[in-house]
């Protein structure tokens, strides 16, 4: 049986406790399917680390890292103890950059057992796969840009400046991934998220590249909103996206929203790909260590269990992704008794809920 190689870090706050859970599904599935996988954990990327060595990452975190077919990644970020810019540029950001991970895929789907926040025009409840996005984030480049600089610091002539940077390999690599993932579903309906009647340097040329790109999917129908309206389409019409293609920030605004959408961004998964598979590709919930909840045991694992299987989808085990997302729909189904963590209204533990998906696991 050959091995797959994982490298695992847990992170900070929550990240540390919805990991186990992760790892606890995984290892089902893995059972289940006779998959051989290794799991190497790390200390780095998280607070505890920072206060021993004064640095996020240890200096040659690529070639520790480098070696793993995968990354499998909690949650960084502890902004009582230290600055969220200093934290994340100091490590996941480096990871997404330096392994080239510029597809950031982030599916929003309505589970069932879930009552979603937002209804439908005559007041009913949207159903289970009534929402069913992808938002795909553009997650090397555009405005998250070190480009930039603060002059005259505390002085009435203080200016600070920042950069967003768009190429046109990084836009057109971007689009590319998503209008075929946008063929290869069945609405295939692509959205562009955009906002160049106001930013009107990058924004028209995203779209000038989007246009460019629609010509070689002629199947794929394409629209495009700005931002600001997009943000109440998605509340009040959920169902109509399929996949959304957005810049770096527009990306990250929008893959919160889709999910809080679907009733709890505590679900949501990520993945952050190296499509050439020339780097590791890195696997995370959407949510932060969420501080307010940490250290308590109820955090939602399933963001966490949800991107375990997108790792193992990407690694080739289609099937273990699928039993996962089967087990996950059926903990959530309120007739099973499953128990429930307190975003979703019930008063169930972190580890709870993860042993319930893992039992699944077993029976589906
Ligand atoms: P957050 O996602 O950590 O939390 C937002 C809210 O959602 C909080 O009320 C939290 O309790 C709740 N929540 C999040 N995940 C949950 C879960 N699994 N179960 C139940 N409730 C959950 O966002 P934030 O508060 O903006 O950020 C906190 C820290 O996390 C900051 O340092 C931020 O920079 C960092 N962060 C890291 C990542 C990442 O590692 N990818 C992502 C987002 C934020
Ligand atoms: C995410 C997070 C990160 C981002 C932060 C923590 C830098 O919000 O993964 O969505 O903005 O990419
Ligand atoms: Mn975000």
């Amino acid at each position: 049986m050959s091995v797959k190689k994982i490298a695992v870090i847990a992170g900070d706050g929550i990240g540390k406790e919805v990991m186990p859970e992760g790892l606890r599904v995984m290892e089902a599935v893995a059972d289940k399917f006779g998959i051989g996988l290794q799991f190497d954990h790390f200390d780095f990327s998280s607070w505890d680390y920072f206060e021993k060595h004064g640095q996020m990452l240890p200096d040659n975190w690529k070639d520790q890292l480098g070696g793993h077919d995968a990354i499998y990644f909690g949650a960084v970020g502890w902004p009582e103890k230290i600055p969220d810019h200093v934290s994340l540029w100091g490590s996941l950001l480096q990871f997404r950059r330096e392994f080239d991970q510029y597809v950031n895929l982030r599916p929003a789907r309505l589970m069932p057992g879930i009552i979603a926040p937002v209804v439908r025009r005559d007041g009913t409840a949207r159903q289970p796969g009534e929402i069913d996005m992808v938002i795909v984030r553009e997650n090397t480049e555009g405005e998250y840009s070190s480009i930039g600089g603060r002059m005259f610091a505390g002085t009435e002539r203080e200016i600070v400046l920042q950069e967003t940077v768009m190429t046109r390999t990084g836009v057109d690599r971007v689009l590319k991934f998503a209008f075929e993932l946008a063929q290869s579903r069945p609405k295939k309906h692509l959205t562009s998220a955009t906002k160049s009647n106001g930013i009107a340097i990058t924004m028209p040329f995203w779209d000038e590249r989007v246009l460019e790109m629609s010509k070689y999917y002629p199947d794929v129908k394409v629209d495009k909103f700005h931002i600001d309206i997009l943000t109440a389409h998605f509340v009040q019409r959920p169902d109509f996206f399929d996949v959304v293609v957005g810049s770096n920030l527009f990306g990250d605004i929008l893959s919160d929203l889709g999910p809080a959408c679907t009733g709890t961004i505590a679900i949501a998964p990520s993945a952050n790909l190296n499509p050439e598979r020339k780097f590791p590709s890195l696997f995370e919930p959407v949510h932060g260590s969420a501080p307010d909840i940490a250290g308590k045991g109820i955090a939602n694992p399933i963001g966490q269990i949800w991107s375990g299987a997108m790792m193992l989808d990407f690694l080739g085990f289609k099937a273990a992704h699928d039993v996962i997302l089967k087990a996950l729909e059926q903990a959530l189904i309120p007739d099973n008794g499953a128990p429930r963590t307190p975003d979703l209204g019930g008063n169930a533990t972190t580890q709870d809920l993860g042993r319930a998906i893992a039992k699944h696991v077993e029976l589906v």
